[in-house]
C-alpha cells in the first residue's frame, strides 16, 4: 500500500467514524480517469478555443496558477497530511489573510483589488468601467484564463449549475458549480466581452489546454463545491488534491521551471477570529532554498495582484492592490523586482474578519457609487493606473458623497433589488406596482 493510499484509507476511516449514525458522508470520487482526461461528468467537452502561443517573460515566473479551496482555518489545513507534505515542497505563508467574509467578495477582490462593500454571495454584475487584472495582463499581451470545475460551458452566466451526482448515482443531482466562486463572470468587463468570455473556461478545457499546449500564463482555478471543501471536509479536499493537483505538479506541461503555483483558501472558517488562511507558494519558479520554509510577512488576496504586477512590470488598478499595508509582494518576488515591502507589527495587522462595515457600491448598508481608481497610486509593477473607457475620472473616492444606508432609508423610500441587468447598482428606487 502506498503512503497516499494509506492516507486516504485513514481519511475514509476518520470521516465515517466522525459521522457514524448521521447523514452518510460524501466520499471523494474522481470525476474523470485523470486530471488531463475530458469527462462527461463535466457536462460539455472542450471546443479547443484557446490558441495561446506567445510567452511574455516575467522577472521571476512566466506562469502563475492560483488554486482556491474553501472555508478552512489555518490550523485545520496545516494539520492535514497532504497539506503538510505539500508544505515541505513549498514556501508556507503563515500570515496570509483573506480580506472579508463571506466567499464572493474575496474572489472579487482577487481580480479587481476591491470588494466594493460586498458582504454576501448574491448575483452581482460589476459595471464595465471597473478594471481588473485582466486589463493589466492584456495590456502587456500576457495570456490568461480561469478554469471552473463543473461549470457546464465556457462563460456560463447562471447562478448555479446542478448536474448528475457523479459521486453517487442513486443520489439526487448535485449543485457542483456556483457563480459566487467565479469572479471572472461577475465583472462585466470580462463576461460581457465576446473575446474575453471564452477565457472563462471549464475543467474539460483545462485538460484540452494542457495536452494541446495552449495553457496560458495567468491562471485561476476553482474546484467544485465538494472538491474545494465547501460542502465537505478538508480530508475530502485532500483526496481531490491527491487526484488532481499532485500529478500536475510533476507534469512539465503544467509546472515547469518558470511556473509559480499558489494554493490558497478563500477565507478562514471561524468569523470571530482573524482571517488567517493557509497559503502555499510552490512550483518550479520557487527558489530551491525556500522550499520547506515559512514566511511570516503580512500578505492578503491583494498580494496575488501586486506580485503579478511586480513580476511583469504591469500597471495597477489603483485600488487596494496599491495599498502598501495590505498588498505586500511575495518576498522572493519583491527581492528580485526591487519592491520594498512594509513590515506590519502583529498588533497593527488590520482586522480582516469584518463584514458589512466597508462602504461600497455593492452594499445597501453603506452605499457609495463606483469610484474612479486613485490616479496617483503607485503599484508594484511601476506602470500607470489602468483606466477603462466609460469612466468618470472626476468621480474619485474623495469626491463621493458620504455613504447612504439604503436599508435604513427603505422604511421611507421604496427600493427594490436591481433586476439581473449589467447595471452595477444593487438597489434601485422603485415606484408603484414595480415595488416588491
Ligand atoms: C464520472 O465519475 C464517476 C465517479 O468517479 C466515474 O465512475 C465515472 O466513470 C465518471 N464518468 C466518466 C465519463 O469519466
Ligand atoms: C484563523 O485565523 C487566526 C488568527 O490569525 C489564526 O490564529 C488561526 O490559525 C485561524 N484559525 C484557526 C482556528 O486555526
Ligand atoms: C462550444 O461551443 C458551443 C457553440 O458556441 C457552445 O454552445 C458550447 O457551450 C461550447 N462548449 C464549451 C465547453 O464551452
Ligand atoms: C448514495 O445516495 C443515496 C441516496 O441519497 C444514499 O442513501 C446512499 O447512502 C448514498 N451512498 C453513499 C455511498 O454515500
Ligand atoms: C486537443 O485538440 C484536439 C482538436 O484540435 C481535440 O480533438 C483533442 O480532444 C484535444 N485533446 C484533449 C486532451 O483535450
Ligand atoms: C475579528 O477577530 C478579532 C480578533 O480575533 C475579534 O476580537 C473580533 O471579535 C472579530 N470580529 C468579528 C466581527 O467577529
Ligand atoms: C489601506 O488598508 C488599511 C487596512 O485595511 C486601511 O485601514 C486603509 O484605509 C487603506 N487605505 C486606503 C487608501 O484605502
Ligand atoms: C461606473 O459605471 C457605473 C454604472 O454605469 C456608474 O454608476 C458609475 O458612476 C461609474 N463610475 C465611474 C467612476 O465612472
Ligand atoms: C425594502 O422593503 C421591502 C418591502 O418591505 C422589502 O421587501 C425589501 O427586502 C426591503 N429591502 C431592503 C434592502 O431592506
Ligand atoms: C443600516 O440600517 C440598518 C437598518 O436601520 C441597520 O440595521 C444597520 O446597522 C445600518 N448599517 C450601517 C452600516 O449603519
Amino acid at each position: 500500500m502506498s503512503l497516499a493510499t494509506l492516507a486516504s484509507a485513514a481519511v475514509l476511516f476518520a470521516s465515517s467514524f466522525r459521522l457514524a449514525g448521521a447523514v452518510a458522508a460524501q466520499t471523494f470520487e474522481p470525476p474523470s480517469k485523470g486530471p488531463l482526461v475530458q469527462t462527461a461528468n463535466y457536462t460539455s467537452f472542450s471546443n479547443n478555443t484557446l490558441h495561446t502561443k506567445n510567452v511574455v517573460k516575467g522577472k521571476v515566473f512566466n506562469r502563475i496558477i492560483q488554486v482556491w479551496l474553501e472555508n478552512t482555518d489555518f490550523e485545520t489545513a496545516a494539520s492535514t497530511p497532504i497539506f503538510e507534505s505539500l508544505a515541505s515542497q513549498g514556501l508556507l505563508f503563515t500570515n496570509y489573510h483573506s480580506v472579508t467574509h463571506p466567499s464572493e467578495p474575496n474572489y472579487v477582490a482577487a481580480l479587481g483589488g476591491d470588494f466594493f462593500g460586498m458582504h454576501d454571495d448574491n448575483m452581482y454584475h460589476i459595471p464595465s468601467n471597473i478594471s481588473t487584472i485582466v486589463d493589466l495582463l492584456e495590456d502587456k499581451k500576457i495570456s490568461w484564463a480561469t478554469y471552473q470545475e463543473n461549470m457546464p460551458e465556457d462563460g456560463y452566466y447562471g447562478f448555479t449549475y446542478t448536474a448528475t451526482n457523479y459521486g453517487n448515482s442513486s443520489a439526487a443531482p448535485y449543485t457542483y458549480y456556483v457563480r459566487k466562486h467565479n469572479p471572472s463572470i461577475v465583472y462585466d468587463s470580462i463576461s460581457q466581452d465576446a473575446d474575453r468570455v471564452k477565457n472563462i473556461r471549464t475543467f474539460n478545457d483545462f485538460a484540452n489546454d494542457v495536452v494541446n499546449g495552449t495553457l496560458p500564463q495567468w491562471i485561476f482555478v476553482t474546484p467544485n463545491m465538494v472538491n474545494d471543501a465547501h460542502d465537505t471536509t478538508i480530508d475530502f479536499a485532500a483526496s481531490f488534491l491527491e487526484y488532481w493537483f499532485l500529478p500536475l505538479l510533476t507534469d512539465p506541461r503544467v509546472n515547469d521551471e518558470d511556473t509559480l503555483i499558489l494554493l490558497t483558501f478563500d477565507e478562514n472558517e471561524t468569523d470571530t477570529i482573524q482571517n488567517t488562511i493557509w497559503s502555499l507558494a510552490l512550483g518550479g519558479a520557487l527558489p530551491l532554498n525556500l522550499r520547506g520554509t515559512t514566511d511570516d510577512a503580512l500578505y492578503t488576496h491583494f498580494s496575488s495582484l501586486s506580485t503579478v504586477q511586480a513580476n511583469w512590470g504591469l500597471g495597477s488598478l489603483g485600488r487596494q492592490d496599491t495599498n502598501a499595508t495590505v498588498s505586500n509582494v511575495f518576498s522572493f518576488v519583491a527581492e528580485k523586482t526591487g519592491y520594498q515591502n512594509v513590515k506590519v507589527p502583529a498588533n497593527e495587522v488590520p482586522l480582516f474578519n469584518l463584514t458589512n462595515v466597508v462602504p461600497g457600491a455593492l452594499t445597501s448598508n453603506a452605499f457609495i457609487p463606483f469610484a474612479a481608481p486613485n490616479l496617483k497610486a503607485k503599484g508594484a509593477g511601476h506602470g500607470p493606473v489602468f483606466l477603462r473607457s466609460g469612466l468618470d475620472k472626476k468621480l474619485t473616492v474623495e469626491s463621493l458623497p458620504p455613504p447612504v444606508n439604503k436599508t435604513a432609508l427603505n422604511s421611507t423610500t421604496p427600493w427594490q433589488m436591481s433586476p439581473t441587468t449589467t447595471s452595477g447598482e444593487h438597489l434601485i428606487p422603485c415606484a408603484g406596482a414595480a415595488c416588491p
